[in-house]
C-alpha cells in the first residue's frame, strides 16, 4: 500500500510518500517539503493569510515532485492522508482540500491525521525506531507535552504546558536578543558562543510535584536581563542565549526523566522541532546513560514539520484497521485537537 501524506498545519508544506506491507515497519519512498521562513521572516513571525496562499502555490508541484522521486502514477496511490488539525484554519483547508479532492477523482479513501500523532511516531521513519509503550516528549512551536504512548491512537496525557510552549520560549526569547525568526535555531547557534552559567535563569515548576512545565516566565526573565544590561555586546547575547537554552533544557530533561520515573517506563521518544536542539539531545544522551533508559529521535530533517510523518501516521493506522473518510469525502479541520482524543475510531 502506498500512502500519500499531505502536511499544510502552519508554514511548510510537505508532501511525502511512504510504502506499508502487513504488519512491517512503513518506509519512506519519497518526500518533498517547502519551507516558508524567508516569505515571514519580514513580518518576525507566521503571517496565517499568506500562509494558506502559499500553499495552495506549492502543494501541486510538491505531489508532481514526490511521484516524480519514487516513480509511480497517482493512479498508484491507495490511501490520501492530511494534517486535519491543530494548526492555523486557512491552512489546514488547503492541505485537507486538497488531499480530499485528489482522494475523491482517484476513488481512494482520505485520513485526516493529528498533526503531533505524525511528530511523535516520526522515529518510527528512523533506523533507530523505538517499541511501544514509551513516554513522548513533544516540543514543538506550539505545544510541549509528556505522553504516555501505548500504541497508535492510545495516548495518555501525563503533563504540558500552562502557557508558553518551549518553542514559543526559544523563539520569544531569540526576538529579545534580536535574532531572526524562527528564533530557536537562531539562539542554539549563538549559544554555542557564550556560559550557561553566565545567567540564573528560573526554571519554572521544576519541583510542581507534576509534569506540567511554565515557561513564560522565562522570557520575562531574559527581557529583565536585556534591559538592565542596557549595551548588550555580542558575549552578552552569547551568554543570555546560552542560559536561556540551558534553562529550558533542564526543565525539559527533567521532567522527561520524571515522567519515565513514574510510568516504569524505559523508553523516551522526543519529537517536535525543538527535538532538533542538539543540546537537549547531548543532554538526554548522558542521562539515558545513568540511568538505563534509551532515547529515541526521528532523523533530524524530519524533526521539523513535514509530509512524511503524516503519511507514516496514516500508514500506521491503516495496518490497525480503523475507520477511513466518508464516503462523500465531506471534511472538516480542528485547528484546536487535543492528542488524547485522536484515539482509533
Ligand atoms: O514542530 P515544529 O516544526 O512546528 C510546530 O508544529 O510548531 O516546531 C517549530 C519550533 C519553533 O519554535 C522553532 O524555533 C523550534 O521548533 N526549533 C528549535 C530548533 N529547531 C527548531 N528550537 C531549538 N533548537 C533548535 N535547533
Ligand atoms: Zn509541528
Amino acid at each position: 500500500m502506498k500512502v500519500l501524506g499531505i502536511e499544510s498545519s502552519c508554514d511548510e508544506t510537505g508532501v511525502a510518500l511512504v510504502q506499508v506491507d502487513g504488519p512491517g515497519t512503513p518506509h519512506l519512498l519519497a518526500q518533498a517539503l517547502h519551507s516558508q521562513i524567508e516569505m515571514h521572516r519580514a513580518y518576525g513571525g507566521v503571517v496565517p493569510e499568506l500562509a494558506s496562499r502559499d500553499h495552495i502555490r506549492r502543494v501541486v508541484p510538491l505531489t508532481r515532485e514526490v511521484l516524480a522521486a519514487a516513480g509511480i502514477a497517482l493512479a498508484d496511490i491507495d490511501l490520501v492522508a492530511y494534517t486535519r488539525g491543530p494548526g492555523l484554519a486557512g491552512a489546514l483547508l488547503v492541505g485537507a482540500g486538497f488531499a480530499c479532492a485528489l482522494a475523491a477523482a482517484l476513488g481512494r479513501p482520505a485520513l485526516g491525521v493529528h498533526h503531533l500523532e505524525g511528530h511523535l511516531l516520526s522515529p518510527f521513519l528512523s533506523a533507530d525506531a523505538p517499541t511501544f509503550p514509551f513516554v513522548a516528549l513533544l516540543v514543538s512551536g506550539g505545544h510541549t507535552q509528556l505522553m504516555r504512548v501505548d500504541d497508535v491512537g492510545r495516548y495518555t496525557l501525563l503533563g504540558e504546558t500552562i502557557d508558553d510552549a518551549a518553542g514559543e520560549a526559544f523563539d520569544k526569547s531569540a526576538k529579545l536578543l534580536g535574532l531572526g525568526y524562527p528564533g530557536g535555531p537562531a539562539l542554539a547557534r549563538l549559544a554555542d558562543f557564550g556560559d550557561p552559567e553566565a545567567y540564573d535563569l528560573p526554571r519554572p515548576l521544576l519541583r510542581s510535584g507534576n509534569l506540567d512545565f511554565s515557561f513564560a516566565g522565562l522570557k520575562t526573565a531574559v527581557r529583565t536581563q536585556v534591559l538592565k544590561l542596557g549595551n548588550v555586546c555580542e558575549l552578552d547575547r552569547a551568554n543570555i542565549a546560552a542560559s536561556t537554552q540551558a534553562a529550558i533544557v533542564d526543565v525539559l530533561v527533567r521532567k522527561s526523566l520524571a515522567a519515565l520515573r513514574e510510568t516504569g517506563l524505559d523508553r523516551l521518544v522526543v519529537a517536535g522541532g525543538v527535538g532538533a536542539n542538539a543540546h537537549l539531545r547531548e543532554e538526554l544522551e548522558r542521562e539515558s546513560k545513568r540511568r538505563e533508559f534509551r532515547a529515541h529521535y526521528p532523523e533530524l530533517a524530519l524533526c521539523t514539520d513535514n509530509g512524511a510523518m503524516i503519511a507514516l501516521a496514516a500508514a500506521m493506522r491503516l495496518q490497525r484497521g480503523l475507520a477511513l473518510s466518508q464516503p462523500d469525502y465531506g471534511f472538516d479541520v480542528r485547528p484546536r485537537w487535543p492528542l488524547a482524543t485522536a484515539e482509533i475510531s
